[in-house]
This record gives structure tokens, sequence and C-alpha cells, in this order.
């Protein structure tokens, strides 16, 4: 079956979404449960965050076996249950593949420290320098040094994210092999498509040069906060454009054609320029950079996505995820945004609870489980306060329908901003997704975009030939130079505060 390229894809993160039995934590057979009004917002696509046995120290990201459902989140008759009623909903699932590391729990790894030289060639292993130091200045995403000694082996390994996650050596035949059987696995159990976890990390120079110093310039762009000392290297030799790239011709060749694709991108700098990189023929079908959520969507950042690539079709966009706090502020910007996206050609992809305009929870030190969040206590964003399970009621006496039991973090929803949400903000989603369908937006092509200060001004054209502008303040009032015919759609809300958003055939 030939797959959409641009699909509205609406991701969940399973922990949070719906609780079935009362543990506190969500579960595959909530979100069976919950996949009506999923479809009903008239998305193409849910992408599941892992639901694979991990020991979750990094939120699910760091595994133990790719090929099996972690039991707090059901059994694999639960996933087979949920990919049916998907399917028949029209709802194609993707599933997020870490290919990156492995928790260090995995049989390979404990294999490896137990002296099994072929599992050691799995991952990166290096001895010490002769003074006992490790073997360059690599650092990892989240700052601290990317190396760990093992005494056991007296070598070094390598990890681009916590210590409990070792990264793999994706060169290696064993572990290629173990990946494309554990695709072919899933996709013989009817999942359409993936989403590849830090899909430009996957490669490093063989010689493992040290990484230069960053420039200013490079510094501003490195993803992420610049008291991490990541953004101070120019990581030219841990994340090989050139090669990085073309790995991703295994990934189609192991998914398959008919497979839909897409990367995270966490380079920061040269984001879009990679990203064009892993999305040539043969490659991924989209890569989404943090561009969009770093900027929250603003004028500027199109403008500047739109004139470094060469369509926007290849990259996804968002606001919102697991990773970044929410964009919303509860209020008409939000609605103006979702109009925004709606109308931006491209893949979009919909974070859990977006379409209910939540903004982001503050959670105390105490209730806090994620050590990146830890790490720079209380300097943020943090990631945890967008894991807070998603409400389905506002009532707060029963965890807003969330769970019979205890949230494994607390919710502490305002009962009228979810109100507000049921009421509005979802139909208005729902809306909005429907015109992007209906006119075929997300298959178009940008004619010309413009940033006025706090205003964008894009014009985009069809697959069939049909134009579209489309004007979106952000919060500077409606501008002057707005046809003066009554527009296609318009975001009209009530507390606009200059917020303005309206699309015209043209
Ligand atoms: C990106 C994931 O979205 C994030 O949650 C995770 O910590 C890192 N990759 C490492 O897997």
């Amino acid at each position: 079956m030939e797959h959409n390229k641009t699909p509205a894809i609406y991701q969940i993160y399973p922990r949070s979404f719906q609780d079935s039995n009362g543990s506190g934590t969500g579960d595959l057979p909530g979100i069976t449960r919950r996949l009506d009004q999923i479809a009903d917002l008239g998305v193409d696509a849910i992408w599941l965050s892992p639901i694979y046995v991990s020991p979750m120290i990094d939120g699910g990201y760091d595994i133990v076996d790719h090929r099996h459902i972690d039991p707090m989140f059901g059994t694999l008759d639960d996933f087979d249950a949920m990919v049916a009623k998907a399917h028949d909903l029209g709802l194609q699932v993707y599933l997020d593949q870490v290919l990156n590391h492995t928790s260090d729990q995995s049989p390979w790894f404990q294999d490896a420290i137990a002296g099994d030289e072929g599992k050691a060639d799995h991952y990166l292993w290096r001895d010490p320098k002769p003074d006992g130091s490790p073997p360059n200045n690599w650092l990892s995403q989240f700052g601290l040094p990317a190396w760990h000694w093992n005494h056991q082996r007296r070598q070094y390994y390598y990890s681009q994210f916590l210590p409990q996650q070792p990264c793999l050596n994706l060169r290696c035949p064993g572990v290629q092999d173990a990946i494309a059987t554990q695709m072919r696995g899933w996709r013989d159990r009817g999942v359409d498509g993936f989403r590849f976890d830090v899909v430009t990390a996957f490669l490093w120079d063989e010689v493992m040069k040290d990484n230069p110093p960053a420039r200013p310039e490079v510094q501003d762009k490195v993803a992420g906060e610049n008291f991490n000392p990541y953004t101070y290297q120019d990581h030219v030799y841990d994340m090989l454009p050139g090669d990085g790239a073309a790995y991703a011709e295994n990934l189609r060749k192991w998914a398959g054609d008919d497979a839909y694709l897409f990367g995270e991108n966490t380079s920061g700098n040269q984001s879009i320029e990679l990203a064009m990189a892993f999305t040539q023929p043969g490659r991924l079908d989209a890569v989404y950079t943090t561009d969009l959520p770093e900027g929250r969507g603003s004028p500027a950042t199109i403008v500047d996505m739109v004139n470094r690539s060469d369509t926007l079709q290849r990259i996804a966009g968002w606001l919102s995820s697991h990773d970044q706090p929410r964009h919303s502020r509860g209020d008409a910007s939000d609605l103006v945004l979702a109009l925004q996206m709606a109308f931006l050609p491209g893949p979009w992809i919909i974070y859990q609870g977006e379409d209910l305009s939540l903004p982001q929870p503050k959670l105390a030190k105490g209730d806090v489980t994620d050590p990146l969040d830890l790490l720079y206590w209380p300097d943020g964003p943090g990631r945890e306060g967008a894991r807070v399970p998603v409400p389905w009621t506002a009532d707060r006496t029963d965890h807003h329908g969330f769970t019979s039991g205890m949230p494994w973090l607390p919710m502490a929803w305002n009962g009228d901003i979810v109100q507000r949400g049921l009421d509005m903000v979802r139909p208005f989603y729902r809306k909005v997704i429907g015109l992007r369908r209906d006119h075929d937006w997300a298959g178009a092509q940008v004619i010309a975009c413009e940033a006025d200060g706090d205003v964008l001004d894009m014009t985009i054209e069809t697959q069939t030939d049909q134009r579209f502008r489309g004007v979106f303040s952000h919060g500077a009032g409606q501008p002057d130079n707005c046809p003066d015919t009554e527009p296609l759609f318009r975001a009209d809300p009530d507390d606009a505060q200059g917020w303005f958003g309206a699309i015209w055939q043209v």
C-alpha cells in the first residue's frame, strides 16, 4: 500500500495516555480504548513512544529487548488488538526504534562485560589513554562525559545519553542483522512505519578525533540549553553528516519501501541541511528538527526553514513532545499556531494533549524522576512536565479519567482549561486537520514566504494548482495588507490579544 508522505501524526507517550488497570501508568489496552477519539480528530497515524522492555531510567528510551512489550504496557496480544482497532479506524501505526543505544541491562551489554568479545563489538569499547583518562573529549548530549569506565573490561564504553544507555556500534554486522529482524517482526505484526530516535547521531569518526570548540554561531545552534557543556563543542566527529545520512538507506531496506519512516534530528547545527540529506530518495520520508519548537513556530523560524530547505515536504512540523515543554498557553495563541501548523506543508506531529491546549505543568523536585531534569534542577525547562498524564475529563476527583489508581506523576490540571480544551480546542483541531486534508495543504509547495516582525505571510500551491495565502500574526493584530475578501477560514478567538490567523484561496 502506498503510504501518505505527509501524514498528520498523533504522538502518544504511552505511560501517560490512558491507564486501564489502576496501576497509575498508561498501557496498551488504555490506548485501544481511546483510539476512537484520536481517529475522530482526523489524523492519519499514531506514533507510540517506546513500549519495549525497559528499566525506564530514560522514560523507555533505554531498551533491554526491542522485540517484546514491557509488562507495564501489556502483552503482544494487547498490541495486536490495538493495531487491529487502529487499522479498522483508518489509523496507521508507527513505532519508535531506538537503534543508537540499548539499556545497560541488555543481555548484549552484560555479555560484553562478562568477556564475550563478539558482543563487545556490538558497542564502542576503547582502552584508556596511558594516563587512564578517556580516549577523547566527546560529551554526552545530556552534558555528562560520554565515556564511562568499566573495571571488569578495564575499558571505557561510549554513551551519547545516560551512562545506562551504552551506544551501539551500528556498523557491526551482528547489530545490523538484529535490527533488520526486529523491524521485520514489527512489520509482520502490522506496523506501518517507524520513528527513528536520534537518527543523526548514529555514526562517528572511526579515528575518534577530539571535537573542536564551537564557534559562537555554532554554539547558538547546537540543540539544547547553553548551560549544557554539550553546546560548547562543534560535533563534527561524533555526528558524521555524510555517512550518517547514507545509513538511512539501510533503514529503508530493513523497514521496506512501503513503510513510512521519519527520524529525529538532534544536531541543532546544520539541522535543515541534514534533514534534506537524510530524506534523499531511498532514505527516510521525513526528519524533524528542533527549529520549530525552539522558536515556538515564530514567523522568523519558518522563513529561515523555508530558505534553508529544498522543500518543507520532508520536514515534519511539531511544537511539543515528551522532550520539549508544552508550547500551549491555554489561550488564543494556541489556536493561531494550530492553524499555522495545519497550513504548513509537510507532515505534522501533534503531541498528546496539545489538542486540548494543555499548558506546561510545574512539578515539585520530589515528584520528578527524569535524570536529565534532576541534573539541571531547577533550571529547565525539563522534560517530565510534558509527560504528566493527559486528562480525559475536567474532573480532578477521579484523576481526570486517566486512572483509577494513583497517577505516576501528579495531575494538577486546571479543570477550566481542560473543559475549554474539550469543548472548543479539540473541535478546532478537528476542523483545521480536516481543512489540511481536504485542500491538501500538506502536499503543497511554498510559493512565497515572508516574515514582517511578528507576522508570517505565506502562499502555497497544491498539487492540483490551487493557491492559498495564510497570514498569521503572533500578537501584532490583523495586518492591513490582508485580502479584502472573506477568508476560507480564520482563527477567531475571543481572547485574541493581537493573535490572528486566516487563510484565503487566491
Ligand atoms: C530522544 C528521545 O526523544 C529522548 O526522550 C531520549 O532521552 C533520547 N532520544 C535518547 O534516547
